[in-house]
């Protein structure tokens, strides 16, 4: 029975590039999850977008004296070059700057109000006279009123580490300009959290036995505590989504109430300019079978796994009249921990990063998406070293992997004509082989489904160690002197052992799969094809990454290889690196970038 999985990714902030660190902690493994149900025979429906609004975007707009709007295209487009490099295949990769996301947002904000689910408040504000505007936070800076530390930022101390009442600032200034500041009364829409903690609660009481754990705990304590209060939904702001209430010109939704409503709006958007049937998104979002699957990273969790389901329970519905129907929730919330770098945590500002599209600039997509899976932090924090990263595509990549494929499909092109041997009949020990491959379907198809990644690609990477120590024991170059029938039988057997291992290993490392097929003599592909489309939308015209579904032949399912099959002049698919490649590396990180 196919089925309807939602692969919800988070949207990355359009005012920085990315980074191994996310690439690991969300988009890659979304991606390796999406192709593995595609093959599975699953609808899968892949989202995301560049979440363009809030203050990150409009500080960098005003440091480089530009708008918030060219920020956001400028990375917008610099995340479409990079994602389709790596071969993450969104269905839709759109943004929150639309008007499509514009209208869901605000339906969802009326509807929350219609439900009782908001309400209103005033408090006071830090407003800087000279830029005549509200300051969010962050923003603010002046002396701790706890340990008088000159420099505290109006959310924390970073001398105490207390998180303060940004009110309570003694010589409050404007982070940006050094300008002085004073209180102004602000009022604002809040979602009404303790209304809906019950709801939240007995969600999060049900079963959740396939959650991890460090998502689940903290959630339920939340929901549970009975501390959830009214949460600011709305901002000073004039970058962002205009709150849709008549005098409230010149505020916004918050950025983070607005950018989890994305993967509804996206599933929207992609009904309407993709799947050519406006009502298409319902079956992720309305179905109660469907599976809605969230990849974030861990400081992501309360947002999604406590607000955006806190939102869908009081929303109940949206653009559907029917009353036994209500949005799915979260069917679980996959979030990763971070990834470190030699050493220390991951800085954007201090050049301490490994860059996705310089990397790849220097190297392939594949080996990338296979150390950022080896070593991808699924329970806790993890580590990427560039020792580690040439260790692993050499030994396995390198010499397991690409060395099994190369090996086999050479001699087999040498001495049978370009073409897979006919084996007659199948020795003990080949069949012995190939139940063991066959058997790693659902072995590496169960890990997946739960999202234990790392252990599914050491699954696959064991059955081609398997392949590698059958070949070594039947030794065919050996066979072909003494006996060409024996020979035939090992090589047909090691073409189909590879052959399936092709499909195993397909989520992790497309791009090579794809060479390996054509190799075997296929035509045709997998996978579909992404490109990038632009959709003129009422607000702007926007570059969106596509999936198309068409053409792809992939199968979750053991080789049948079919002696006789013509096949193509193969080379190796991985390149192995030099030691050297290590230090070098290594002298870039913390240097201010190139160019
Ligand atoms: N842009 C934020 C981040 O990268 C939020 C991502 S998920 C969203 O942390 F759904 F909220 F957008
Ligand atoms: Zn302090």
């Amino acid at each position: 029975m196919s089925e309807n999985i939602l692969v919800a990714v988070a949207w990355p902030y359009a005012n920085a590039d990315i980074h191994v660190g996310n690439l690991t902690g969300a988009y890659l493994p979304a991606d390796i999850f999406a192709r593995y149900h595609r093959l599975a025979g699953n609808r899968v429906l892949m989202v995301s977008g560049s979440d363009a609004h809030g203050t990150p975007v409009t500080v960098l707009a005003d440091a480089e004296g530009t708008t918030p709007l060219a920020i956001y295209e400028h990375f917008h487009a610099r995340f479409l070059d990079l994602f389709q490099q790596l071969g993450l295949t969104y269905d839709l990769f759109t943004s929150t700057h639309t008007a499509n996301h514009f209208r869901v947002s605000q339906d969802i904000f009326a509807r929350l109000a219609q439900q009782a689910m908001l309400y209103t408040a005033t408090g006071q504000q830090w407003y800087s006279p000279a830029e005549r505007r509200f300051l969010p936070d962050r923003y603010v800076e002046g002396e701790c009123y706890l340990c008088h530390y000159p420099n505290a930022r109006g959310d924390q101390c970073d001398n105490c580490g207390n998180l303060l009442d940004a009110t309570q600032l003694i010589n409050p200034r404007a982070k940006t300009s050094g300008l002085a500041l004073e209180l102004r009364d602000s009022e604002h829409y809040y979602l009404d959290l303790a209304k809906l903690a019950p709801a939240l609660s007995r969600w999060l009481a049900d079963d959740k036995a396939h959650w991890r754990p460090q998502v689940l705990n903290p959630s339920r304590r939340q929901a549970d505590s009975g501390e959830l209060r009214g949460r600011a939904i709305t901002r000073d702001l004039d970058w962002g989504i205009p709150v849709p209430v008549a005098g409230w010109e010149g505020k916004c939704l918050y950025v983070w109430f607005e950018a989890v409503i994305g993967y509804l709006s996206a599933s929207i958007e992609w009904s309407a300019q993709r799947a050519g049937s406006p009502q298409a998104w319902k079956d992720w979002w309305y179905d109660p079978r469907a599976k809605t699957y969230y990849f974030i990273g861990k400081d992501n969790i309360p947002f999604h796994a406590v607000i955006w389901p806190a939102e869908l329970l009081g929303v109940e519905r949206l653009y559907e009249a029917d009353p036994a129907k209500t949005l799915n929730l979260p069917y679980d919330v996959p979030a990763n921990e971070f990834l470190n770098l030699e050493g220390q945590k991951i800085s954007g500002s201090r050049n301490w990063a490994v860059w996705g599209l310089d990397f790849l600039s220097r190297y392939d997509p594949d080996p990338l998406r296979y150390y950022l899976t080896a070593v991808m932090p699924e329970t806790r924090d993890a580590e990427w070293e560039w020792a580690g990263f040439v260790q692993h595509n050499n030994n396995e990549l390198v010499a397991t992997w690409g060395n099994l494929a190369n090996r086999v499909l050479t001699f087999a092109y040498k001495h049978w004509e370009g073409r897979v041997p006919d084996p007659g009949t199948l020795r003990p020990q080949d069949q012995e082989l190939l139940a063991k491959i066959d058997a790693g379907f659902q072995a590496v198809g169960d890990l997946i489904q739960a999202v234990k990644l790392r252990a599914a690609l050491g699954e696959a990477l064991a059955l081609a160690t398997e392949a590698n120590r059958y070949l070594d024991q039947q030794g065919p170059w050996f066979e072909i002197k003494q006996d060409k029938a024996e020979a035939a039988r090992t090589v047909y057997t090691a073409l189909r052992a590879i052959d399936s291992l092709k499909v195993i290993f397909a989520p992790f490392l497309p791009f090579t799969a794809e060479r390996l097929h054509q190799f075997l003599g296929y035509d045709g592909r997998l996978f579909g094809a992404q490109r990038v489309e632009r959709y003129a939308d009422a607000l702007v015209s926007h570059a969106a990454l596509v999936y198309d579904p068409d053409g792809a032949s992939g199968q979750w399912a053991p080789s049948r290889l079919r002696p006789g099959q013509a096949l193509r002049q193969p080379s190796p698919l991985f390149r192995k690196l030099d030691e050297v490649v290590i230090a070098d590396e290594k002298a870039r990180l913390g240097q201010p970038a190139a160019g």
